[in-house]
């Protein structure tokens, strides 16, 4: 058993606190190797930005649930050694799937976990976030829960569900009360991947880019004033920059259809009780475009860190901006 503080991370408590008074929204990126776990923290310690480092399904498949964990302790001291004093990094579990996982996430030293029970029946959803929040609340130190309500559209990878529900407002207040989760998941209008909305529900504008309906902030207000104060989180909150798709699409890449959540929703949910977004596929844009770039410009070059180090800086850059301009994270670091 390891006790996050141990590693030198915090949970999302306090974090959340002071993002929802703030109105700001705590950055969540997934992190799967080196490059991106590095780019995540200079972009952090340079904006002077708490950050939460997610680790999904496909992660641990990826690179080994124990690695990540010993890389979350190493991003602690690397943003020491950047020049940060007090870091703010919170190791997250996106997307438990059971007990097990967030008990083994728990026990090795993550600070916080996600349950996400958004695919079963009310009362299933209820029962496994509670569990999870009763082992998680009572360790020696707080591991903090975030559990789901309503379902996202999209299809990616281990995150499949076929149809969007809007999170029920009627529903959240019982199934906080019930579970005891410390924030929660809502459904409105986000999905993961980089085709969040079909081509036949967008509009385009001049240059024949595809801009999605909006979200349903009347939901989210509901929700507010069901829960005032409460943690609320977003999911699939990637932006999909045409200019990365673009740019892949200049150097062979073929990503049709493309369209995620303008920057300017995100920023409006920033300032309101979502205090936690998520972005996974607006980095995988950003590496994949800078990669394309070198192969198709320089043909000869097989040396790795030519070709990961661009992805790796074009990564930090998006992060920069996503920590001011959208989420306004920026400078909030004690
Ligand atoms: O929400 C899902 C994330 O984008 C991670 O997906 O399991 O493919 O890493 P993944
Ligand atoms: P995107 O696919 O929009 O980046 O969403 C990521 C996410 O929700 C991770 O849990
Ligand atoms: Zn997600």
């Amino acid at each position: 058993m390891t006790s996050y503080k141990e590693l030198g991370l915090v949970n999302t408590k306090e974090m959340f606190e002071k993002a929802i008074k703030g109105g700001y929204a705590i950055p969540a990126y997934n992190f799967n190797n080196m490059e991106q776990m590095q780019a995540i923290i200079q972009a952090c310690v340079e904006t002077k930005s708490p950050v939460i480092l997610q680790v999904s399904s496909g992660a641990r498949k990826y690179a080994n649930q124990t690695l990540l964990r010993y890389m979350a302790q190493g991003a602690v001291e690397y943003a020491k050694e950047l020049g940060c004093e007090k870091p703010q990094i919170v190791l997250h579990l996106d997307h438990g799937d059971s007990f097990e996982l967030c008990k083994s996430c728990i026990d090795m030293g993550f600070s916080s976990v996600m349950i996400d029970g958004s695919g079963l029946p009310y009362d299933e959803n209820v029962a496994l976030t509670k569990k999870v929040c009763d082992y998680a609340h009572s360790q020696e130190n707080y591991v903090t829960v975030e559990g789901e309500l309503g379902v996202l559209a999209g299809v990616e990878d281990e995150v499949s569900h076929e149809e969007s529900h809007y999170t029920k407002p009627e529903e959240v207040k019982d199934f906080v009360s019930k579970t005891g989760v410390d924030s929660l998941a809502i459904s409105i209008g986000t999905s993961h991947g980089r085709c969040k909305f079909k081509p036949e529900q967008c509009t385009r504008n001049a240059d024949g880019v595809l801009v999605p309906p909006p979200l349903a902030f009347d939901v989210l207000e509901q929700i507010e004033k069901e829960l005032p104060g409460f943690p609320i989180v977003l999911h699939g909150s990637s932006s999909v920059p045409v200019e990365y798709v673009k740019e892949i699409e200049q150097y062979g890449g073929k990503l049709a259809d493309s369209v995620g959540i303008p920057e300017d929703q995100l920023r409006k949910a920033a300032k309101s009780a979502v205090c936690k977004i998520n972005i996974d596929s607006d980095g995988r844009l950003a590496m994949t475009a800078a990669i394309r770039k070198v192969f198709a410009t320089n043909p000869s070059e097989f040396d790795p860190r030519k070709y990961l180090g661009p992805a790796r800086d074009e990564l930090k850059k998006l992060y920069m901006h996503k920590n001011i301009e959208v989420l306004g994270s920026a400078n909030h670091l004690d």
